[in-house]
Parts: C-alpha cells; sequence; structure tokens
C-alpha cells in the first residue's frame, strides 16, 4: 500500500491531508523521515507521524518480552499490569493469549483477535510452551524422567502429559509441554521435589521470543509467526 493510504487510514485522515502531513516532513519509516506520499509499505515497518507509532485499524497481534513483577492481565485494580508497556492506542480490545506468573518472565503473546488466542491457549490445540526453568536444587536423572513421563501434581489426579526437557546445567532445564494448568511449570517441579526459583518462556509454538526485544519491549507479530497457528 502507498504511505498516504497507511496514514489516511491510522491517522484517520483524508487522503488529501496525510499528503499534507508526509510532505511537511512529520512521518517517518524506520526512523527515517518520508516526504514520498507514494512510497510503497508492507505495515510491517514502524511508521511514526509527530514520533507516535502508528497502525493500521483492524486486527493486531503483538509478542512482547515481558519483565518481571508485571501482572498479565488487561486490568488489576491493585498491580501493574503489562498493558502498561504498551502506548495507549494499541491497548483498545487486546488480550493475553497464555498469561505468565507476575515473577516468570518471556515470550507474552497479545491479539484482539479472539479466535486466533483461541487456537493458542486452547487444550485441544496441545500448542507446545517452552520456558527456561532454573530450580533450587540439582535436577537428578529420576527428575527428568519422571517430568518428561508425566507427573501427578498436588490436588489433581490426572498426571501431566509427556513434556520433553533438555538439562542446561545442573539447575537449569528446557522444559516444552503442551498443556497449559494452572502454575504447571511450577507445580511439576514442587512434584517432584523441587523449586523454581525463575522461569522464562522462550517459545510458543512455532513463535520464539525475539532476542532483540529487550524485558518491556514488544512488536507486532509478522504474517508468518501469525499464520504458524492457523
Ligand atoms: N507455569 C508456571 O508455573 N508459571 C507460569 O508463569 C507459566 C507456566
Amino acid at each position: 500500500m502507498r504511505l498516504d493510504y497507511f496514514i489516511a487510514n491510522s491517522a484517520n485522515q483524508s487522503r488529501k491531508e496525510a499528503r499534507r502531513t508526509i510532505m511537511a516532513g512529520r512521518v517517518t519509516i524506520d526512523g527515517t523521515v518520508c516526504k514520498k506520499a507514494a512510497t510503497p509499505v508492507s505495515g510491517h515497518e514502524t511508521i511514526q507521524f509527530d514520533a507516535r507509532d502508528m497502525i493500521l485499524p483492524g486486527e493486531r497481534y503483538l509478542m512482547l518480552n515481558k519483565p518481571a513483577d508485571l501482572v498479565s492481565a488487561t486490568t488489576d485494580d491493585d498491580n501493574a499490569t503489562v498493558m502498561e508497556l504498551l502506548p495507549p492506542e494499541l491497548r483498545r480490545n487486546l488480550r493475553i493469549a497464555g498469561r505468565l506468573d507476575r515473577d516468570t518472565t518471556g515470550l507474552l503473546l497479545l491479539t484482539t483477535d479472539g479466535q486466533w488466542s483461541h487456537r493458542v491457549t486452547s487444550p485441544n490445540a496441545l500448542c507446545t510452551k517452552t520456558y527456561r526453568v532454573t530450580v533450587a536444587d540439582p535436577i537428578t536423572d529420576a527428575m527428568v524422567q519422571a517430568l518428561s513421563e508425566g507427573v501427578t501434581l498436588k490436588r489433581e489426579s490426572k498426571p501431566t502429559a509427556a513434556a520433553h526437557l533438555e538439562r542446561l546445567s545442573a539447575k537449569e532445564v528446557r522444559l516444552t509441554i503442551t498443556e497449559g494448568r494452572y502454575h504447571q511449570v511450577k507445580r511439576m517441579l514442587a512434584a517432584v521435589g523441587n523449586h523454581v526459583v525463575a522461569l522464562h518462556r522462550e517459545q510458543i509454538g512455532e513463535v520464539s521470543l525475539d532476542p532483540a526485544l529487550a524485558p518491556g519491549e514488544f512488536r507486532a507479530l509478522t504474517e508468518a509467526e501469525i499464520g504458524s497457528f492457523r
């Protein structure tokens, strides 16, 4: 699409106003001022108008590198939420596709698309979630075997589904699970007599946390990332 079409739609301007805005040097594409209204854009660039990120109306799909100490919720009466990391124009109608505990860090997906969110989080989708888990005590072979085969969580009767474990160091594993039970990873480690001291989500399905995102930063998902859940 042309830049003037993008600005007209994202800033709610007429095409004529958008062309004036662009020619006045108020629009940047990936940090560079662009004064040509006909410049083609894909929508994946960072396009700013008076230094504010512009987005087209329609569904939004974001990944966020969640820092600790923020609640994964759209509103919370008592605590700061991850929404505070996003500019106001992006927050409207966003939902979180797979929450993380307040002290858990890493990949959080947010979207306005309810069906897509359902595909990410539905238990039937068996979508994989990969966590880097740091524990208090060394991880024994018996723990690895029990966790990979499935463990019974406190106050539950059905064992967890088979999981994939990769030992990273004496007290660190990469754990991939397909379920999303309440505090699942912490309770799995507790079930084998260990204790999680740090938890970081690296991947959901085929979408990995972008290493370019510092804690608290976010970006739009690419079309391939969005399509990977279809
Ligand atoms: N499992 C947990 O225990 N906590 C999380 O935040 C995510 C998975």
